[in-house]
């Protein structure tokens, strides 16, 4: 049997179809409306059993799950075939034994992670102690289809229901321990991760389970539990409700970021498809990449709180970053310049204030197509956020509207946007669109004459960071002086992540095998401390915690002077970096040491 037949055995077509269209069943069929033609009635139809799709309409054409992917990613057949061989688990080439070996046990933690989301989603419809649950669940208007579409689930307040059932079902103790549903303790016994909690299974694009969040029904720490760094669970790749929402992304071009599972949930069941939640997290450029298969059209609608601003600010850095940016020729009166633009298009969703997504949606939602729809442009966003920290009946305040919009609306290539945000800004300082105008061609000189240099993308060894996590690893007395620190504070994203799984009390030491972080950690925990008493290392610890705070805001001020110099690089985040006092916070540190330090340090 060749490669591709081995394919089509293993992959269903209406699986492959339904990521792109939304089928619905007609007999011993499925139809949609096609996706390769605009069209009112559906002509477009998937056969399980013969494994084919055809379009009766204007297309007039069909063929298998091969045709249909190079027709709907315009790609060649041999780009299909591996795609397609790829999500089938079929190699091309006869894998080394190290990649069988790796796929195997992915595909165990699959299929342990996915026996338990069936075991947690059938205890929540059924069982008594669940009552509470499904109580929670009915009050916060999530109704029994989209439970079921999610596999919500509960875990019993108990230590050992999952194990057990687990085990009973044939997996090993190991595989409960490396999927993180388990954990171990030091007497060799393990225990249930989540107990007494709403469980939402958080699975990838392609369906398989990769790990689970867990809701407190009371008050209790952590509100939300996560499974810990596995070798298919990465927090800052995954996107919940991905699973759910690729068709719709698709069909939609473009895909709503939020932060919450609940904003998923409420969204997907008004019949808003194509949102996806980051997790609480800040975007990464994991994340966004993933996103990139479907859609370059996101929009970010963000909780509407103090957090949500300065979340939203970076996530724009971010998206820009892994949507990547094109710099395109503009002719002029005098020439021709280069600008800088989105390969894509990201707006900002305004949402009332304190509102969640959620709840917006749970009023009826009836506000939520206009809301994304009228989201905010970058520009627009940025003159918002920017002049609302600003105090405008000031002359600073005006001079610095004029200094951090000027070279936003230099970028712009559209003179007709050109001149309404001239307009715009010349109201706000209270000059003339002339005299700004003016000012325009100095401000691009100075961004071209920036354009040459190219930032260092490549951080330098983080030794200080490494150092400090190193502490934190080695002696857990360090909890509390340590919990003072920031993950901003970390400049090296492993570091930063590092940082993350400390403070939520994972055992980081444990994932030096994973993949991604591994050989990291390992490096990090292997590095030789001098020996000192307790008291000597909390004044160590201190000390690096001032230099590294010391550090990023240095780091923030040489921004600001980047800034200044208009480097192209770097204008969306000197918004951020402006925002802040940062003047005022470096003479604080520098006023106080935090406490432990030796005096002179
Ligand atoms: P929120 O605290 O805004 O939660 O965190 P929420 O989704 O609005 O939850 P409800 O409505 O209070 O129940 C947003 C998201 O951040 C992640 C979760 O994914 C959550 O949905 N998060 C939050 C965590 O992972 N851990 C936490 O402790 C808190
Ligand atoms: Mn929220």
């Amino acid at each position: 049997m060749g490669v591709a037949d081995e394919v089509r055995q293993r992959l269903d077509i209406v699986e492959v179809v339904s990521q792109y269209v939304q089928l619905q069943k007609a007999g011993r069929h499925f139809k949609a409306r096609c996706p390769f033609h605009s069209e009112k009635t559906p002509s477009f139809i998937v056969s399980p059993e013969r494994q084919t799709w055809h379009c009766f309409g204007a297309c007039g054409t069909g063929g298998d799950v091969f045709s249909f992917l190079m027709k709907a990613d315009k790609i060649e057949f041999p780009e299909a075939l591996r795609r397609l061989a790829d999500r089938a688990g079929v190699a091309l080439a006869p894998p080394s034994p190290e990649e069988t070996r790796a796929r195997e046990d992915a595909d165990r933690l699959y299929r342990v992670n996915e026996a338990a989301a069936r075991y947690y989603h059938n205890l929540l419809l059924s069982s008594a102690p669940a009552e509470g649950a499904r109580g929670y669940v009915h009050r916060r208007g999530l109704s029994p289809e989209t439970v079921a579409r999610f596999e919500l689930g509960y875990s019993l307040d108990v230590w050992r229901g999952l194990q057990d059932h687990l085990l009973a079902a044939g997996f090993s103790r190991e595989d409960t321990l490396a999927a993180g549903l388990c954990v171990a303790r030091q007497d060799g016994g393990s225990y249930d991760l989540f107990r007494g909690r709403l469980l939402f299974p958080i699975r990838n694009d392609r369906g398989r389970v990769v790990g689970f969040g867990g809701r407190a029904l009371d008050a209790s720490n952590p509100k939300y539990l996560n499974t810990p760094q596995t070798p298919v669970f990465d927090k800052g790749s995954v996107l919940y409700g991905i699973d759910q929402a690729t068709a719709a992304i698709r069909s939609a071009d473009r895909a709503v970021i939020v932060e919450g599972y609940f904003d998923v949930l409420m969204a997907h069941q008004m019949g808003y498809g194509n949102v996806v939640a980051s997790m609480g997290t800040a975007l990464t450029e994991r994340q966004v990449a993933v996103l990139r298969r479907f859609t370059r059209n996101l929009v970010l609608a963000l909780d509407a709180d103090a957090a949500g601003d300065e979340a939203t600010l970076r996530a724009i850095v971010t998206v820009g970053q892994a949507l990547g940016k094109a710099t395109v020729p503009v002719p002029t009166s005098t020439g021709i310049r280069y600008q800088t633009t989105y390969r894509g298009d990201v707006r900002v969703a305004s949402l009332p204030l304190g509102k969640d997504p959620d709840e917006v949606l749970l009023e009826g939602g009836e506000a939520w197509p206009s809301l994304v729809a009228n989201g905010l442009s970058v520009i627009e966003y940025v003159f918002k956020a920017t002049l609302e920290k600003l105090d405008l009946t000031q002359a600073s305040g005006k001079q610095g509207a004029a200094e951090k919009l000027l070279p936003i609306i230099a970028e712009l290539t559209d003179p007709v946007a050109e001149a309404h945000y001239l307009q715009r800004l010349a109201r706000v300082v209270g000059v003339t669109e002339v005299t700004l105008r003016s000012a325009l061609p100095r401000v691009r000189r100075s961004r071209q004459a920036g354009a040459g240099h190219v930032p260092a993308l490549v951080p330098q060894r983080q030794r200080l960071e490494e150092f400090c996590l190193g502490l934190l690893l080695r002696y857990p007395g360090l909890r509390a002086l340590g919990s003072q620190l920031a993950a901003d504070d970390f400049q090296c994203t492993e570091n930063r992540e590092m940082f993350r799984l400390w403070q939520e009390g994972s055992d980081v030491a444990r994932l030096q095998g994973d993949e991604s972080m591994g050989a990291h950690i390992a490096e990090v925990v292997a590095q030789a401390l001098p020996p000192a008493t307790p008291k000597e290392i909390e004044a160590d610890l201190a000390q690096v915690m001032r230099r590294l705070r010391e550090r990023r805001l240095r780091a923030l001020k040489l921004e600001e002077a980047a800034w200044e110099s208009e480097d192209p690089e770097v204008n969306l985040e000197e918004v951020e970096a402006r925002a802040l006092p940062i003047n005022t916070q470096l003479r604080q540190i520098f006023s106080q040491p935090p406490k432990g330090e030796a005096v002179g340090g």
